[in-house]
């Protein structure tokens, strides 16, 4: 039999810098890669344009199975994703489909209906899978496991910055009540809630560069 195909998981809060990190760190091991925040995103993104209710639980589990979610590689090199064939990257996120994805993302039909989706990012040579339950839940057999953290402030400060880069306007302070809020959310729900999975390297960012981090996480593969 041969060996099952390597992952590495990437899990932490929003903000921890996962995102970048993991794309970076797939690169260098030249490994797939998986966003599965933009899956919950997107699903956030389908049911504004539908706009139902982030109450209704039946009517946002229908819009899962229904919503086609696609990606892509821009001419930048950077990761296009399509909603319903529409490319959506960019509405993708906004604080609002954050907000929308994280409410999604606390209904259990919800993220049942997305795990087959995720599992099949599983692809050799090997996949960086980032999210929040990535080595709890979707692959809990992962012979690599990272939780990356930050302190809050620095996420915030990292968001606003993005966020400025693209033109949004925001205030920290309302960026650090949502991250708190955000992770309060991530963190209660009683489905697959945002924790380190056991064995996981743990990894705080707070003050360190980006080579650095991807080092340290490239460390975890191949010490
Ligand atoms: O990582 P990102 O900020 O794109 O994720 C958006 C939201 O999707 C998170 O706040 C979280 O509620 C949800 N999510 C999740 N499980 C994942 C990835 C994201 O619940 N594996």
């Amino acid at each position: 039999m041969s060996d099952p195909v390597p992952v590495l998981t990437i899990d932490g809060p929003s903000g921890s810098g996962k995102g970048t990190i993991s794309r970076l760190v797939a690169r260098r091991l030249g490994w797939h890669y998986l966003d599965s925040g933009a899956l919950y995103r997107a699903v956030g993104v389908a049911a504004g344009w539908a706009d139902l209710d982030l109450d209704d639980a039946g009517a946002l589990v229908r819009c899962t199975f229904d919503t086609e979610i696609g990606f892509r590689e821009g001419d930048g090199g950077e990761l296009r994703v399509l909603v319903n064939g529409h490319d959506a990257t960019d509405e993708l996120r906004t604080e609002t489909a954050g907000a929308a994805a994280s409410a999604i993302a606390a209904i259990p039909e919800v993220r049942a209906a997305l795990k087959d989706r995720q599992r099949a990012f599983r692809r050799a040579p090997g996949l960086v899978a980032d999210g929040r339950d990535m080595g709890t839940v979707i692959f809990p057999d992962a012979p690599y496991k990272v939780f990356l953290t930050a302190s809050a402030a620095e996420r915030a400060e990292r968001r606003y910055k993005q966020l400025k880069d693209k033109g949004v306007s925001v205030t920290m302070d309302g960026l650090l009540r949502e991250i708190l809020a955000r992770d309060a959310r991530d963190a209660s729900r009683t489905v697959a809630p945002l924790r380190p999975a056991e064995g996981a390297v743990h990894i705080d960012t707070t003050g360190l560069g980006i080579d650095a981090v991807v080092e340290r996480v490239l460390a975890v593969v191949a010490p």
